[in-house]
């Protein structure tokens, strides 16, 4: 098997996947927006900061070439939650969607088309997974207009992707989780307005990072070709449809 690119995989999520997908044998490549010392044996993890328009071109170059040439899966995970509230000067508002926008739907766009166009140029199938979120389907806080938008517009392009080019062996999944405890400091449920939250979700706790890793893991190693196009739900069932 080819190597596996997981975008935003310094922490949180995208870090256990890479381990998750790392246990399972296959060859990873690790990403995020800045240099992270590696731990030694630990999967390289690319540089690339998607506020730049072209660092996801420079990644993906970066990981073919780390690959010998040959990548199997792209995992677009990487993402900022970062308030925007409405009583912000226009500027610094706009700056604060463009940027949003950029980082968690637009650099995922580009290295789907990479990867889509790497494999045809090869003949060969692959998968794509996209890490978007509960707030796609049902919108997120007043400060957070632009983060719901990006991750529906994942949506969106997950499903025109699995849909055009199925019949080529490239397949696309979707992960939407909801809350998951991300943070090493504890000081998760605080960061996402407190503990009443839990009182949203019948299973009582928020997620953990190893279990969208699982999902993630799943959708690049196992699923079976007839669920492309799927998006798959993990957020205890505080929103379900
Ligand atoms: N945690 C949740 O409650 C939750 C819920 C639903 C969906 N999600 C989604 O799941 C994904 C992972 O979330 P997480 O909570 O694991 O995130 P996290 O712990 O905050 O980690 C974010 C990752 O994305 C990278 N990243 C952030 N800004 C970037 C930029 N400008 N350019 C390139 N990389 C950047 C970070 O790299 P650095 O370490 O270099 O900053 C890091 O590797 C995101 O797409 C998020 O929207 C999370």
């Amino acid at each position: 098997m080819g190597h596996i690119l997981v975008t935003g995989s310094s922490r949180g999520i995208g870090k256990a996947a890479l381990a998750k997908l790392a246990e399972r044998g296959v060859p990873v490549i690790g990403h995020a927006s800045r240099s992270h010392t590696a731990a030694d044996g630990a999967p390289p993890i690319i540089a690339a900061d998607f506020g730049d328009p072209q660092a996801a071109q420079g990644l993906w170059e970066a990981a073919l070439e780390l690959s010998g040439g040959q990548i199997d899966a792209v995992v677009n995970n990487a993402g900022r939650f970062e308030a925007n509230r409405l009583d912000r000067s226009d500027i610094e508002w706009l700056d604060a969607w463009e940027d949003t926008l950029r980082v968690n739907l637009t650099s995922a766009a580009q290295l789907s088309r990479f990867a889509v166009n790497h494999w045809h140029a090869r003949g060969v199938g692959g998968r794509l997974i996209h890490v978007a979120s509960r707030a796609a389907y049902r919108g997120d806080s007043p400060a957070h207009w632009h983060y719901a938008a990006a991750k529906s517009g994942m949506i969106a392009m997950h499903k025109t992707i699995a849909r055009a080019y199925a019949k080529d062996g490239i397949l696309s999944f979707a992960v939407t989780p909801g809350f998951t405890d991300t943070s090493m400091a504890g000081d998760y449920l605080a960061s996402r307005g407190g503990p009443g939250l839990l009182a949203d979700i019948p299973l009582g706790r928020v997620a953990a990072p190893d279990e969208i890793a699982a999902i993630i893991a799943f959708c690049a190693l196992d699923a079976p070709p007839s669920m492309t196009g799927a998006v798959i739900d993990a957020n205890g069932a505080s929103f379900v449809r």
